[in-house]
């Protein structure tokens, strides 16, 4: 059944409710769409492929939105496999199609799939014309990977993002943001922005400024809904805008791990006080149960971050080092920090949270406060204290 999502444009992606984990490290609860479009005119122009787990029914897609008719080209605008999986195939099945890249991309279809032939190389803003339409290239490297470019349509002021605007969640019946109901989506844009693209906050930007003077009436990603509503469209710019700043909402997150509740004890503390200060956003993450992908993704989200930690083997807390690892590797700044640690007879925790303070990437705020063994009124007060400092950053 073919899928026109306006007049010459089809949508032939696919959704992926199988995986449990995208890139093998991040749930999906709510299943992933690998999108690939179809524009057709004089020339019939394929926007990226699919996974090639879903290859069978990606190529009967093409061919009931073809009806027949050659195609011309295969613009590549993403080459992580989730989206290149499928070249290979459609190179066997359509041997004359035109494969359109930069030179980034042409040096991976080599190395991924021994391509060679057949390759038309772009650079950033050239056009290629295709009938009553002209395709204009935009150069858009690290959104996600260096290769990575954006193929922007101006008569119906079509984009073709990649990976950028993209998100977590099948597209369950319908395609476009009208279509859906788009709630579902919203936290995991960010969660999908904060864990696959968190780290290029810089490119993101460049990006943006680029885009900014395009009058854009869809964004076709290649994950997630199609969006063509103004509000939406807005929207989705302004979260990809506001995470790449790393500009948070009002609210401070939590995260902390404990082996016997005593360092838990300490985070509810906190967060009572933080709440009798006035701040309602207050999200607690026990980091061994809840998925770092989670975590992540509200620490982009908010403006305060608490980190708390037992001392374990006179080091951290095993779930909280890796956690510090993750948001160092992400590159995460513009954030209100304090800290908190808990030990028993040796305290390494403060110490080691303190240490990863000197990055220099996030303001710290208040003491730290550390417990030894039990609460007393003296580390209720200093949590009190803590929480004041803290609430008066987020308000
Ligand atoms: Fe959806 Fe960077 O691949």
């Amino acid at each position: 059944m073919k899928k026109e999502i306006k007049k010459d444009l089809f949508y032939l992606g696919v959704n992926d409710r199988i995986k449990h984990k995208f890139e093998a490290l991040w749930p999906l609860p709510y299943g992933v769409s690998y999108n690939s479009y179809l524009l057709r005119d004089e020339k019939n122009v394929l926007f990226d492929t699919v996974d090639s787990d879903y290859s069978g029914l990606f190529f009967r897609n093409l061919k009931e939105a073809l009806e027949g008719r050659k195609l011309d080209y295969l613009v590549i605008n993403h080459m992580e496999p989730d989206h290149s999986g499928s070249i290979s195939l459609l190179k066997t099945y359509y041997p004359e199609v035109q494969i359109v890249g930069n030179a980034r991309t042409i040096d991976m279809l080599n190395g991924y799939y021994g391509i060679t032939e057949g390759l038309v190389c772009v650079k950033d803003c050239d056009e290629l014309p295709i009938g009553k339409r002209v395709l204009k290239f935009f150069l858009t490297p690290m959104i996600h990977w260096p290769e990575t470019m954006m193929t922007y349509e101006p008569t119906g002021k079509m984009l073709f993002s990649g990976d950028a605007f993209g998100c977590f969640g099948s597209l369950d019946g319908g395609i476009t943001d009208a279509q859906l109901n788009v709630g579902k989506y919203w936290n995991e844009m960010i969660r999908y922005y904060s864990n696959i693209v968190g780290k290029y906050g810089n490119p993101v930007q460049k990006a943006l400024c680029r885009l900014a003077g395009l009058e854009v009436n869809v964004i076709c990603s290649t994950h997630g809904p199609v969006w063509t509503e103004e509000e939406n469209i807005t929207k989705v710019i302004s979260i990809y805008d506001r995470l790449s700043k790393c500009e948070g909402e009002n609210g401070v997150v939590i995260a902390y791990g404990s082996m016997y509740g005593h360092t838990e004890y300490v985070a509810e503390t906190l967060a009572y006080e933080l709440s009798q200060q006035g701040v309602k956003n207050i999200i607690l993450h026990n980091v061994s149960f809840t998925d770092s992908s989670y975590i992540i993704r509200d620490i982009f989200k908010y403006k305060g971050l608490i980190i708390g930690s037992p001392t374990y083997n006179n080091q951290l807390f095993p779930k909280v080092e890796s956690l510090l690892s993750q948001i160092q590797g992400r590159d995460v700044k513009n954030k209100y920090f304090s800290y908190f640690g808990t030990f028993t007879w040796a305290g390494a925790a403060v110490k080691r949270l303190a240490a990863f303070t000197e990055s220099g990437c996030f303001e710290v705020v208040g003491e730290p406060v550390e417990m030894k063994q039990g609460m007393f009124e003296s580390v209720e007060e200093n949590i009190r204290l803590l929480a004041k400092s803290m609430a008066e950053k987020i308000k």
